[in-house]
């Protein structure tokens, strides 16, 4: 049997779309991970529901590459916007994804307070053949770029651009912290899987590739007003989370 191609999202409105694009879909759950395995045009897809942070993203994606076998994994979903000059539609392909909550601190006394701005970010390390390799990101395959740039052009609602998808079990409405991430490690979008799902995927090496649409942003930082377009037009801005 040919390998399938593993479609990641964190939360049912991520995946239902799939889901239902599945020929003869059937469901397996493993643990608190539920997958559907089926055929699209004939191609063996796997939709896998991941749950919501980055121990749930390990988790699936361990299973997904363990009980599927698959020859690539895509993990898709919503984020909220860090690089100012996108809007709410607009979707990042990740040519990096960064686990940009993990951080050490210089030392400071009791009363002296805790100031995040200050805390130095830290690569993750993956044991490679017996080597501890430090990655500062996880690097989207490039065919798997080339594939999702060729068909770009389709995509009604916004634009769709290359960029760093920013991983971490927070959802930031600090603009300052939003600001430092952006700066420092050039995150274009914040979310709480695709690094996590990138880094089992290169411990296996298999191609990789994260995909983030943008469904909400700080209205401060005036990328929450929607393009002109059919979206503007046909859908309120009270179904997006704030
Ligand atoms: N910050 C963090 N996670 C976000 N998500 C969507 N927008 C954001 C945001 N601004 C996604 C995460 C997670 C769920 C809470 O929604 O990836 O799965």
């Amino acid at each position: 049997d040919a390998r399938p191609l593993v479609v990641q999202g964190a939360m049912d409105l991520e995946i239902q779309e799939l889901v239902k694009a599945l020929d003869k879909p059937k469901e397996i759950t493993f643990g608190s991970w539920t997958f559907w395995q089926g055929t699209i045009d004939n191609l063996p897809v796997v939709v896998s529901r991941t749950e919501v942070g980055i121990t749930n993203a390990a988790a699936a994606t361990l299973l997904a590459i363990e009980k599927f076998q698959p020859w690539a994994i895509i993990n898709q979903g919503t984020s909220g916007g860090h690089d100012p000059s996108l809007h709410r539609f607009d979707i990042v392909l990740g040519e990096k994804a960064i686990n940009y909550g993990k951080f050490k601190s210089n030392h400071r006394d009791y009363g002296q307070g805790t100031n995040p701005l200050e805390w130095i970010p830290e690569d993750v390390k993956l044991n490679l053949d017996g080597k501890r390799i430090s990655f500062h990101g996880f690097e989207g395959d490039p065919e798997l770029l080339k594939i999702a740039e060729s068909v770009a052009s389709s995509y009604q609602y916004g634009r769709v651009v290359k960029g760093i998808i920013g991983t971490a079990d927070e959802w930031n409405r600090e603009l300052d912290r939003i600001k430092w991430a952006h700066e420092r490690l050039g995150t274009s979008v914040e979310e709480m899987e695709t690094a996590s799902a990138a880094q089992v995927a290169r411990a296996y090496n298999i191609p990789f590739l994260g995909i983030r649409i943008l469904s909400n942003s700080d209205p401060k930082m005036k990328t929450g007003i929607l393009r002109q377009g059919p979206i503007a037009r046909n859908m309120s801005c009270k179904s997006l989370k704030p």
